[in-house]
């Protein structure tokens, strides 16, 4: 069986040159041809497989673009260098959401819808109290969003539009909320209310660091900074967390609980989790002098070690929005009169290594967009557990604008991928007496681990 093209269709032709299917090529308005694969099972009765989906669009989508090869990145045609250096937050979650930048009075509208919706109900407040004082904010996070759909039982009817609306400024609104309370909580101060006069960046500053002792003003570099690392890591297409959000909406849930499953996709550190693990790396390379010796290792196939930060699936060349983080990290460390913080020099000398080296060169793997934002992070005072938390309190604006065009399609059904089985083939039933062990067959020791609390007297 081979594969050729012509204008508009993909040909599978046998050996002997007679067409098995002809696909349809469809065109994006940019980037590369995709071939329509949809009818191939039916047709056929063969599946493709990609299990990482390195060769599959899993759907149409006018948000946003990536070239991966030039590292260009575009939300609705606007390129993230001028979001940054022009745009609030909130205007470019309207932009990811709506298609269009608002005009003045959208903006003030949107961005009262925003405000009006910051509180969490007081009831709410109790989850947290239940939860360890060290537990992860990812882990607080992704509860109490998924629990704001029993709170809001109104706003859960997804094919209602209106719901659909006063559910995504719910969840823009009280996710720096959620995340600030996950952090009060963690070290024993009361939670600090939203304020409705300060801008999005500047009110999570303020709920993360105002005690009711002191006054407290944001620092403008700071709120800065907070809305820049809110721009980069707004939306980026079909990317692991994302495509969660948009599976689990596919089967109609409701947008609570897709974006609570996108929050736990997003924490892995081959996501969002990396810049917290990019800190920790370098925490634990410690000095310049030992950086040859974590390069060998990240080398080394036999070592599970990877240079956090490091790497895209689909950028193959500088990724554009660490290039932003760059600048913003030399205005934080600037002002906090940290110039030379020396995690800034390491992550700088492993980099200038790194991009030296043949096998990251050949590679094509760059600085990714978490290795420079948990640096900007810790020097705002922000604790690295709550990096992946800002991360996600960000990708609140795409996950809902990639949410809401999948429920606005069409053509979407849910997501239901098949496979490649390679278990066993039918067998029958082994009566329990008759069975050995097998290797690979798990066994416990029954003792809890060391977190378990043990039952006593049961
Ligand atoms: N350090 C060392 N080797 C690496 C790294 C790295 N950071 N990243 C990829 N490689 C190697 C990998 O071992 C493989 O080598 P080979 O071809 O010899 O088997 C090759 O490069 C291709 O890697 P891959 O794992 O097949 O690529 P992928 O597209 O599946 O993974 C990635 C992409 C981002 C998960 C990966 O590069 C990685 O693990 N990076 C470190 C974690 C990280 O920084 N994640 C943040 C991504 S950007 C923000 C976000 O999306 O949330």
């Amino acid at each position: 069986m081979r594969g050729s093209t012509n204008d508009s269709n993909f040909r599978l032709v046998n050996e002997q040159g007679e067409d098995i299917i002809q696909l349809p090529v469809l065109k994006g308005t940019v980037g590369f041809e995709v071939v329509d694969v949809r009818h191939l099972f039916d047709k056929t009765g063969f599946c493709t497989f990609d299990p990482s989906f390195g060769s599959t669009a899993s759907c149409r989508s006018a948000i946003t673009y990536i070239d991966g090869d030039a590292g260009i990145l575009l939300h609705r045609g606007y390129s993230i260098e001028q979001l940054v250096e022009k745009s609030s937050y909130l205007e470019v979650a309207y932009l990811l959401l709506f298609g269009e930048l608002p005009t003045a009075s959208e903006l003030a509208q949107f961005t009262r819808d925003i405000t009006y919706h910051t509180m969490v109900h007081e009831q709410l407040t109790r989850f947290y109290t239940g939860f360890p004082r060290d537990a992860h904010p990812m882990a607080v996070m992704a509860a109490v969003v998924s629990a704001l759909s029993a709170f809001y039982p109104d706003s859960i009817d997804v094919f209602d539009p209106q719901q659909r609306l006063i559910s995504i400024h719910r969840l823009i609104a009280k996710m720096p909320t959620i995340a600030a309370m996950a952090y009060k909580h963690s070290v024993g101060q009361p939670f600090v209310y939203p304020q409705n006069h300060l801008d999005y960046s500047a009110n999570f500053l303020n709920m993360m660091f105002s005690v009711p002792a002191e006054p407290y003003n944001p620092n403008p570099v700071f709120a800065k900074a907070i809305n820049a690392l809110l721009i980069v890591q707004a939306d980026h297409e079909q990317n692991a967390s994302t495509s969660t959000v948009r599976t689990v909406g596919s089967s109609r849930a409701n947008p609570f609980a897709s974006i609570s499953a996108g929050i736990a996709s997003l924490w892995g550190p081959l996501h969002g989790g990396a810049n917290e693990a990019v800190v920790e790396m370098l925490q634990q390379i410690g000095s310049k002098d030992r950086v040859p010796e974590f390069i060998k290792r990240a080398k080394d196939k036999n070592d599970s070690f990877r240079l956090m930060g490091f790497g895209h699936r689909v950028y193959k060349s500088y990724d554009p929005r660490a290039k932003v983080m760059q600048k913003i990290c030399d205005e934080v460390l600037h002002e906090v009169g940290h110039d030379h913080d020396p995690l800034l020099e390491l992550a700088r000398e492993l980099e200038r290594i790194a991009l030296a080296d043949e096998y990251f060169v050949s590679k094509k793997l760059y600085p990714n967009v978490d290795f420079y934002s948990g640096i900007i992070e810790r020097a705002i005072g922000i604790p690295s557990p709550m990096f992946t938390a800002l991360f996600a309190i960000a990708r609140t604006s795409g996950w809902l604008a990639q949410w809401k065009e999948m429920i606005e399609d069409p053509d979407q059904r849910i997501a239901r991928p098949r496979q490649l089985y390679t278990g066993a083939t039918k067998r029958d039933y082994v009566p329990l007496e008759r069975r050995t062990a097998k290797n690979g067959t798990p066994s416990g020791s029954g003792r809890p681990m060391p977190s378990e609390p043990a039952i006593v007297g049961g």
